[in-house]
């Protein structure tokens, strides 16, 4: 029995699975998101824990947890999680979503060495420019900084004791040499920090260390657990879609959006502000664009609007041509293409005509144009794409795959009803850590493939045009 753990950002699920990948049981606890000013976005670790815990006790009234071998880990990426000599958490943690070390970000990203080593732009959401910011804003807690860990790696030091990162994830600190697969010192030393603050690294698929006895003595189990290393909840999602050679995508309708592409080897780009991380694997990579509010957006305007957002996209029929009403989805800034941490949302072209639903269908092309810039700035890199699978709560609406098949030009795959993100890579990855092959990553089958439609193509492009003026428009007003 195998329990991939994915801390998501809204929520965090476990799900079990036997030798032959079928699902025992799953569950899961909701997460919350502080926001204490405009631009930040915190969690507090002592609510993973509390979460994982709630998880693995419903799981255990579920199922008897003593047959046990492995965990993998999934989590979202680059928070800072600062903790000092003896465990204890310095700070909330900064998130993935928080844009407020811009300027620190800015400052590093100036230095050609950081995009040189890392392969990536310095974004504010990435780690480094976040530990920067502690340093120039909370310099007490900078100095008791003993380690810092990502998310999924702090729930690590809870399940083994251990302070170890892994591939995918440490590429997105800007202190990996994403080539070598290994921390660069000289990044280190430029952010104030030494190899010594770094959890060691192992590969996503390798044994990061064992389940602690008390833990196991709590679930009745005698044999020995490995954790894995896992991956960032993207590189994860990859694995549990069976995304790991090039040629093949998928796009996450998460809290962020991602398109995902796994590539042939390191082909790092960073001028486009695509992403080119480590895959979960031995020697692979990936890269991805990323959208800071995909699902975000859509909850938001339910929030406005007082409604489901589930009712909101249900209440829309066939797809229709992009309406004169524009939605830009920047409503905590944005990542590719344009790695712009002060731009906000926008409605454009509202008119007497415009009710909840137009809102709706703006708000959800918003999104599909922000894809579609993610897509082209990946493609612009080199990067093939031949297929694309949707995964993430956002694909649940057909209108929403229809608009961005339209928009991407490319027929997108849904898997047949199942669990196919982070939690089940994670899975994965604990059952290779065990002894598994790599041939258990294997794509799901095909429930449903949504065709572009042919006739609406020209208008998702003038509507894509419209929203990249847009942009230019409106990112000085703010
Ligand atoms: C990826 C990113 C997000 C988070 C949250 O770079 O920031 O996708 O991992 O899911």
């Amino acid at each position: 029995m195998h329990l991939g753990l994915d801390l998501g950002t809204s929520s965090i699920k476990g799900l079990l699975i036997d030798d032959n990948q079928a699902i025992i049981a799953e569950a899961t606890a909701p997460m919350a998101v502080s926001r204490p000013q405009d631009g930040w976005s915190e969690q507090d670790p002592a609510e993973w824990v509390r979460g994982a815990e709630s998880v693995l006790a419903s799981l255990a009234q579920k199922t008897d947890l003593s047959k046990l071998v492995s965990i993998g880990l999934s989590g979202h990426m680059h928070g800072a999680t600062l903790i000092d000599k003896n465990d204890n958490v310095l700070r909330p943690c900064i998130l993935w979503n928080d844009t407020r070390s811009h300027v620190e970000a800015a400052e590093m990203d100036s230095d050609s060495e950081f995009r040189d080593v890392s392969g990536n732009i310095v974004f504010p959401g990435f780690t480094a420019p976040k530990v920067a910011w502690v340093k120039n804003n909370e310099p007490e807690i900078f100095k008791q900084i003993a380690k810092v860990l990502l998310p999924k790696d702090y729930l690590r030091l809870w399940l083994t004791g251990g302070h170890v990162a892994e591939m995918s994830d440490a590429a997105g600190t800007s202190w990996l040499d994403t080539a070598k697969r290994d921390w660069s010192d000289n990044l280190l030393q430029k952010t104030g920090l030494t190899r010594d603050q770094m959890p060691s690294l192992v590969e996503g698929s390798e044994v990061s260390g064992t389940l602690r006895p008390a833990l196991c003595q709590q679930y009745g189990i005698t044999q020995e657990v490995v954790v894995a290393g896992g991956g960032g909840d993207n590189a994860a999602s990859g694995i549990g879609v069976g995304v790991a050679n090039a040629g093949d995508a998928f796009v996450s309708l998460g809290t962020s959006g991602v398109l995902f592409a796994a590539s042939d080897g390191y082909a790092p780009d960073p001028a486009s502000a695509v992403h080119t991380f480590c895959h979960a694997l031995p020697k692979t990579w990936h890269q991805m664009g990323v959208i800071l509010s995909a699902t975000d957006s859509l909850n938001w305007y339910a929030k406005l609007v007082g409604h489901d957002a589930a009712a909101l996209t249900n209440a829309l029929g066939e797809l229709e041509a992009p309406a004169k009403t524009l939605f830009m989805p920047y409503l905590g800034g944005e990542r590719t293409p344009h790695n712009d941490a002060s731009v906000r949302g926008a409605f454009i072209g509202l008119e007497h005509a415009t009710d909840t639903n137009a809102g709706t269908r703006a708000v959800l092309e918003g999104v599909v144009h922000a894809f579609r810039d993610s897509f082209d700035a990946l493609t612009s890199t080199g990067t093939k794409i031949e297929r694309i699978m949707a995964v993430g709560g956002g694909s649940k609406s057909a209108y929403w795959l229809s608009a961005l098949a339209t928009s991407l030009q490319m027929p997108i795959d849904v898997p047949v009803a199942g669990d196919f993100g982070g939690a089940l890579g994670a899975a994965r990855l604990g059952m290779m850590a065990a002894g598994a092959e790599q041939d258990i990553v294997t794509r799901p089958d095909v429930a449903q493939t949504i065709e572009p439609s042919r006739q609406l193509e020209g208008a998702f492009a003038d509507a894509h045009q419209r929203y990249r003026e847009a942009y230019q428009s409106i990112r000085n007003l703010t």
